[in-house]
C-alpha cells in the first residue's frame, strides 16, 4: 500500500464531502454558528498531546528512532519547546488554542463544556487509542491527523476571517498593539496550517514509509489513520445537526460543485 496516497486520499474524502467544512470554505456560516464550530472543534482530539507523547515513547521501545523523533518534534511543537530546547508559554499551542477562542468569547476551560454526541464520541476514541493502541496505529492517528487538520483550517480561516475581521484581520491603520492582538488570535489556526502541512506531515511519513512492505504494520497504521476519519465524519455530521442544515441545504453542498469552486481542497 501507498501510504502516502491511502492517507491523502481518505483524509480528501472527508473534507470534501462534508457540507459543514464546505460551508466554512464557502463563508455560509452566521457569527452563531461559526462559534458553536469554533468550540466544538476544540475538544475533537484533546488528548493530542499525550497520544503524540506515548506514541514517540513506544517508538524509542521498538527500537526506531526515526519514527520517535518525527513525533518527539510534533510534541515538542505543541508545548511551545523552542530550537533553544526551552519552553516558551507564547509558543504553546494550547496557549494559542485559548487565545483564538477567547478573541470570540469562548471560554473553552470551564468544567463541563456541553459537547455533542459526535464531539463526545471523537474524544472517546482518542482516549481509547491512547489507552490501548499500538505504536502504529497510534503514529497512523497522528499522520492522518497532521494531514487533515490543515485542510479543515483553511475553511475555518476563510469563514473566521469573513465574520470576524475587526478580530482577525491585520488592517492598515491598526495600532502596534490592536496589530499584536490580531496576530496571536489568528496564530493558532494559522499555523497549524504551516506546520503541520510543511514540516510534520511529511517528516512522520518518511518514518512510516518504510514499513509499507510490512502488512501487520500497514494494517495497524491504516487504523490509525482511519480512525480519524470516521471519528471525523460522526463530529462533522453532529455538527451539521446542531447548525440545523437540513436536508435541502445538505444536496446544496456538493462535491462537484464545490471541487470547481474551491480547488483548495
Ligand atoms: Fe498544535
Amino acid at each position: 500500500m501507498n501510504l502516502k496516497n491511502y492517507v491523502i486520499s481518505e483524509n480528501k474524502s472527508v473534507v470534501r464531502d462534508d457540507p459543514v467544512v464546505l460551508a466554512l470554505l464557502r463563508k455560509e456560516l452566521n457569527k452563531a454558528q461559526y462559534k458553536l464550530y469554533a468550540a466544538q472543534r476544540a475538544y475533537v482530539a484533546s488528548n493530542f498531546l499525550r497520544l503524540v507523547d506515548k506514541a514517540a515513547h513506544l517508538a524509542r521501545a521498538l527500537g526506531d528512532e526515526e519514527l520517535a523523533a518525527a513525533l518527539q518534534a510534533n510534541a515538542n511543537d505543541e508545548i511551545g519547546m523552542g530550537a533553544d530546547g526551552k519552553i516558551h508559554y507564547e509558543l504553546n499551542h494550547r496557549q494559542w488554542k485559548t487565545t483564538y477562542l477567547r478573541a470570540i468569547d469562548i471560554d473553552a476551560d470551564i468544567d463541563g463544556f456541553p459537547l455533542l454526541p459526535g464531539t463526545r464520541a471523537h474524544v472517546d476514541a482518542f482516549l481509547e487509542i491512547e489507552a490501548g493502541g499500538t505504536v502504529f496505529s497510534m503514529a497512523g492517528a497522528v499522520l492522518s491527523l497532521e494531514n487533515i487538520i490543515p485542510l479543515e483550517y483553511r475553511a475555518a480561516v476563510s469563514s473566521r476571517d469573513h465574520l470576524f475581521p475587526e478580530i482577525f484581520c491585520v488592517d492598515a491603520g491598526d495600532s502596534p498593539a490592536a496589530r499584536a492582538n490580531k496576530q496571536s488570535a489568528r496564530r493558532y489556526l494559522d499555523d497549524h496550517i504551516v506546520h503541520d502541512a510543511n514540516s510534520h506531515f511529511p517528516m512522520l511519513l518518511h518514518a512510516l514509509v518504510k514499513y509499507e512492505d510490512d502488512p501487520a504494520a500497514v494494517a495497524e497504521i491504516r487504523q490509525g489513520i482511519d480512525l480519524v476519519n470516521s471519528y471525523r465524519k460522526r463530529f462533522y455530521q453532529g455538527l451539521a445537526v446542531a447548525l440545523r442544515f437540513d436536508e435541502a441545504e445538505m444536496d446544496y453542498f456538493t462535491y462537484g460543485e464545490c471541487c470547481e469552486v474551491e480547488g483548495a481542497l
